[in-house]
């Protein structure tokens, strides 16, 4: 999206503003499609659920992976066809299962036991999968490692396997899923998923799919190497593969608009003072993430932004330390007013965002061809109460 166009943007609709490129996500579902054809896809609607966003990767044929009641409604909303929707994750309690059952969703991904106990009731035609605890380290962030052994999700093999006979003896067992973590890039945590895997299906043959997650990290992901490895993991366990990419999809579609209320110069650290911050975009705070961050330049701000480079830090208009977008950041000189733009903010940017202190949630708009759309209205400072009840006079 070229400068020109976040302007106008930004003048239309105002700033916070996340702004989704789908042309792009069109272009990162085809590549998927190009070196992974035979691949299905399950799009991790937990990455970005906005209604014009999910509509668009239906149209694709993506697919959608759900874990909560909100998120499987959203995606049958959007035309997500119910046999392409997996739901999965801890979540599944008996009215997340009734609903997916009654929606004739094609997959569920089991927790744990008392899971299936809950799906045997409901489970229909709905296939299941077993999810395994891989207990490898996925090396991510250890909030997003949920690969790793002491987290809450999956099954170590052996229970794994004990769950997967049951499923199987049920006739509804399709195979095992392993999310190994997000944010991955060493491919060698495939290998590691393989050696674990391997015995469940050699245990429990002719199981048609193998679900190796999302995880995908952004920028830069080896998608051409792991197409082979995966294709490959899959042709070893004789089973389909398939995957629920979120932030692959749609993280670099996505930029969040904040401008400058106020530069400050004077301390030992300089300070740019944005009017977007934790509430807005929390993985800085949360997990120390680097998000590009940028001047939009065009027309009079571009004047702005050739001058000197300065080093600042992009903080957030609230109250703790942790209100920030990017430290030590190279921008040229800012000014209050310039228009700044975060990158790779498509996946887990609105998503995540709060109404802490009272921040009423960003504007969301989509370009297509060229032509931006508002897809979800700026909150106002009245909806932050909208839901509050008024004690009786
Ligand atoms: N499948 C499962 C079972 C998952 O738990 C997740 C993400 C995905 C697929 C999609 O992962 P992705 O391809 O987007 O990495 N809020 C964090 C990310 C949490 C991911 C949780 N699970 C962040 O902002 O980085």
């Amino acid at each position: 999206m070229d400068d020109a166009l976040l302007h106008a943007i930004a003048g239309r609709f105002g700033t916070p503003t996340y702004v989704y490129d789908l042309d792009l996500i069109t272009r990162r579902r085809r590549e998927l499609g190009r070196l992974l054809p035979r691949a299905a896809l399950r799009y991790a609607a937990k990455a970005n659920p906005n209604g014009a966003v999910l509509r668009h990767l239906a149209a694709l044929g993506a697919g959608a992976e759900v874990i909560t009641l909100g998120e499987l409604e959203r995606a049958l909303r959007a035309g997500v066809e119910p046999p392409d929707i997996l739901v999965g994750g801890p979540r599944q309690d008996t009215e997340l299962v009734a609903r997916s059952s009654e929606a004739g969703v094609g997959l569920a991904s089991l927790d744990s036991p008392d899971q299936w106990r809950i799906w045997r009731d409901h489970a229909g035609d709905v296939q299941m999968l077993v999810r395994v605890n891989p207990g490898l380290d996925p090396r991510t962030h250890e909030h997003l490692a949920t690969g790793a052994a002491t987290s809450k999700f999956g099954l170590p093999p052996a229970a794994a396997l004990e769950l997967g006979r049951e499923v199987a003896d049920a006739g509804l067992l399709a195979g095992f899923h392993v999310h190994a973590g997000s944010m991955i890039r060493d491919l060698a945590v495939y290998d590691a998923i393989l050696d674990v895997l391997a015995p469940l299906y050699d245990a429990l043959p002719g199981r048609p799919l193998v679900d190796l997650g999302g995880g995908f990290a952004v920028p830069d992901f080896p998608l051409e190497a792991f197409a082979r490895r995966a294709q490959r993991l899959a042709a070893q366990l004789g089973a389909r593969l398939l995957l629920e990419p979120g932030r692959f999809l749609v993280a670099e579609s996505g930029v969040l608009l904040t401008r400058v209320l106020h530069v400050k110069r004077d301390g030992p650290t300089r300070h740019v003072v944005a009017d977007a911050g934790m509430a807005e975009l929390l993985r800085p705070a949360l997990y120390g993430a680097v998000h590009p961050i940028r001047v939009v330049s065009s027309g009079a701000a571009a004047a702005v932004a050739s001058g000197p480079e300065d080093t600042l830090d992009i903080d957030g208009p609230l109250c703790e330390n942790a209100d920030r977008l990017g430290r030590d950041r190279r921008l040229p000189a800012v000014a209050a007013g310039t228009l700044l733009a975060v990158d790779e903010a498509g996946a887990y940017g609105f998503a995540m965002a709060s109404n802490y202190a009272s921040s009423p949630r960003p504007a969301e708009v989509a370009v297509e061809a060229g032509v931006a759309r508002l897809v979800r209205r700026r909150e106002s400072v009245a909806d932050l109460w909208r839901l509050e009840i008024e004690p009786p006079p």
